[in-house]
C-alpha cells in the first residue's frame, strides 16, 4: 500500500511513519527532515502551498492519507486565527478531496473541541471549543467529514519522545522531574493522556477493523496534570519535592484553556477489542523506551 503522511517528522506522524514503512510505501510530508532509520521518503516543504501539495499527493498517490501536520500551539493560533484556520480547518478538507476515492483519510484532532464543562466527553457529546486551536480544529474535522473521502477523525491526547528538535511536553517534564527543577503542575485541569505507540496501535486495530468515523482514542484514566507528574516521579524513581501544585485559573495565559479535556475511549476499546490503558501502563512504557531508536519502539505495532 502507498501511505501518505503528513507531519511525518513530527511527534505523532514519526511512530507512524516508522511503524508503517516495515510494510508499506511511505510517503511523508513536513517542513524537517527525516530524522531516523525507517524507510520513509521525505518531501520537505510547507503544505500551504499547493503546488507543493499538489506534488505530494502525486508522487505518493496514497491509499491511505494519515494527516498529523498542524499549527499545534495554542497561543500561537490565537495570535494568528487567520493562519490557524487555515493550517487547522481548510488543509485537512484540500488534502482529503486531492487524495484519490476509495483513499481512507486519518484526520488527528484534539480533545480540545470540547468546552472541558465536563468529565470523559463521549463521540455524540456536543462541541464547543473555547480556543481559537480547538476551533480550528473542530473546523477540520468537518471539512474531514464533508470531503466525500472515507474516513476517520481522531480525538486524543498524548505524550511520547520524539526527534528533539521542539521538546514535547512530556519531555519537558521528565527533564524537569529528572533534573528536580522547580515546576509547577496543576491540580485543577484534567485529561485522559496516552502514550503514543498506543496511540498508533489503536489507530492501527481501527483501520484494520474497517471502522470508518470519529473515535476518542484515549487512556482509561482520567489525571490531572499534577497526578500525571506524581506518577511519572513515582515510577521513574524522582523525588516531587521541588513541584509545587498550582491553578490553570490562576495562570496568566493567553488563550483560555478548558480545565476538563478528558475523554470517554470506549467506544474505541469496544470496536478494537483493546481496552484503553492505564496511565501508569503508558508512562512504564514511556519510560522504558527512553534511549530506544524510534524503529524499535514501533518495533510491537502491527501495521494493518
Ligand atoms: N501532542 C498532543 O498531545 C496532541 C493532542 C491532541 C491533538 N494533537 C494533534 O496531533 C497531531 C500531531 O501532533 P504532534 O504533537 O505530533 O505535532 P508535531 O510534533 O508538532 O508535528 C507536526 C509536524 O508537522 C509540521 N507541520 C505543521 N504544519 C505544516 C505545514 N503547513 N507544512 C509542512 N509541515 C507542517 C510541523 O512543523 P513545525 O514544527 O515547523 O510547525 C511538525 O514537524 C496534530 O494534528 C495535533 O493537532 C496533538
Amino acid at each position: 500500500m502507498n501511505v501518505a503522511i503528513t507531519g511525518a517528522t513530527g511527534l505523532l506522524g514519526a511512530h507512524f511513519a516508522a511503524a508503517l514503512a516495515t510494510r508499506h510505501r511511505v510517503f511523508g510530508f513536513d517542513r524537517h527532515p527525516w530524522w531516523a532509520q525507517a524507510d520513509v521518503k521525505i518531501q520537505q516543504g510547507e503544505l500551504a502551498d499547493e503546488g507543493q501539495r499538489a506534488a505530494f499527493i502525486a508522487a505518493a498517490d496514497p491509499e491511505l492519507f494519515i494527516h498529523c501536520a498542524a499549527m499545534v500551539n495554542v497561543d500561537a493560533c490565537e495570535e494568528r486565527p487567520a493562519e490557524a484556520y487555515f493550517s487547522n480547518g481548510s488543509l485537512p478538507g484540500l488534502l482529503a478531496r486531492a487524495a484519490k476515492p476509495g483513499c481512507v483519510f486519518v484526520y488527528i484532532t484534539t480533545d480540545g473541541i470540547f468546552s472541558g464543562d465536563a468529565p470523559m466527553r463521549r463521540e455524540n457529546d456536543l462541541p464547543c471549543p473555547r480556543t481559537v486551536y480547538g476551533r480550528s480544529k473542530l473546523h477540520g474535522e468537518w471539512e474531514t467529514a464533508l470531503s466525500g473521502r472515507e474516513h476517520l477523525i481522531v480525538r486524543t491526547n498524548f505524550y511520547g519522545w520524539s526527534s528533539g528538535l521542539k521538546q514535547t511536553s512530556g519531555e519537558w517534564l521528565h527533564a524537569a522531574l529528572a533534573e528536580r527543577r522547580r515546576i509547577t503542575l496543576f491540580d485543577d485541569f484534567w485529561f485522559t493522556p496516552l502514550y503514543v505507540t498506543e496511540l498508533v496501535e489503536r489507530v492501527f486495530a481501527l483501520l484494520s477493523a474497517g471502522r470508518r468515523g470519529t473515535y476518542h482514542v484515549v487512556g482509561a484514566d482520567r489525571v490531572t496534570k499534577y497526578e500525571f507528574g506524581q506518577q511519572l516521579a513515582d515510577l521513574a524513581g524522582y523525588p516531587m519535592d521541588n513541584v509545587q501544585r498550582g491553578s490553570i485559573a490562576s495562570a496568566a495565559l493567553r488563550a483560555p484553556r478548558p480545565r476538563d479535556m478528558s475523554l470517554n475511549a470506549e467506544r474505541t476499546a469496544r470496536d478494537t477489542g483493546l481496552a484503553s490503558p492505564t496511565c501508569a501502563d503508558g508512562i512504564r512504557r514511556f519510560l522504558a523506551d527512553r534511549g530506544r531508536t524510534l524503529e524499535e519502539r514501533v518495533a510491537y505495532l502491527r501495521a494493518p
